[in-house]
């Protein structure tokens, strides 16, 4: 069998493999060690265009270098700013945006992603997105930051007004209270 019930990650990367179609242009507001990035880069051609963010300098380079490897940095646009600035670098209509909430794999823990900058950037891209475009989240629990942004954006993904967006909001009931959740938002078309 292919298809595999198996994390919030691979549930937001199956929406985006369903949504995106070649030239599509999009953001990673957490590129980490690039992984999502390099998969948003496959997906969006070369055509498309993938503009990422993350404070870390360090994941920024790592993610430059994945890419360069993966021979797909040409259509990406790398950023070392928080991701709640996006609105100063991005100005087009986006396809998607993918979050991927926490801190930087094998790095250091106490530079997680915050509820308070999570939000603004969390608006900022549901502002973006052209009718139609998609939003994933995926949200780590556990934590003290990572539970807030868990509670709260629970409570501000259900207040959107569903004549504007449809969200979804997915979870692993029996993998315990720390397991990631993953979080669907759709423009209204
Ligand atoms: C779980 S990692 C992302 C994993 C990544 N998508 C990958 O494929 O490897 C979360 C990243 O968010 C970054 N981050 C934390 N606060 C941020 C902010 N305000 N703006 C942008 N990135 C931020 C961290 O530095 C970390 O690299």
């Amino acid at each position: 069998m292919s298809f595999l019930l198996r994390s919030a990650r691979y549930l937001a990367q199956d929406a985006l493999r369903q949504a995106l179609e070649p030239g599509a242009h999009v953001v990673d507001a957490t590129m980490g060690n690039g992984h999502d990035t390099c998969f948003l880069a496959e997906l969006v051609g070369e055509n498309g265009q993938v503009i990422a963010f993350d404070l870390q300098a360090d994941a920024v380079e790592r993610t430059r270098q994945l890419l360069e490897r993966q021979g797909l940095l040409g259509r990406c646009t790398l950023h070392c700013l928080g991701h709640e600035h996006m609105g100063q670098v991005v100005q087009e209509p986006l396809d998607a945006v993918m979050f991927n909430l926490g801190w930087l794999p094998g790095g250091n823990k106490a530079i997680t992603t915050r509820w308070e900058t999570t939000r603004q950037a969390v608006d900022t891209a549901l502002y973006l997105l052209r009718p139609g475009g998609l939003l994933t989240l995926c949200a780590y629990p556990g934590h003290p930051a990572g539970d807030e942004e868990r509670e709260r954006l629970t409570l501000y993904f259900a207040a959107l007004r569903p004549q504007e967006f449809n969200v979804l909001h997915q979870r692993f009931l029996n993998a315990g209270p720390g397991a990631p959740e993953c979080f669907l938002v759709q423009k209204q078309g």
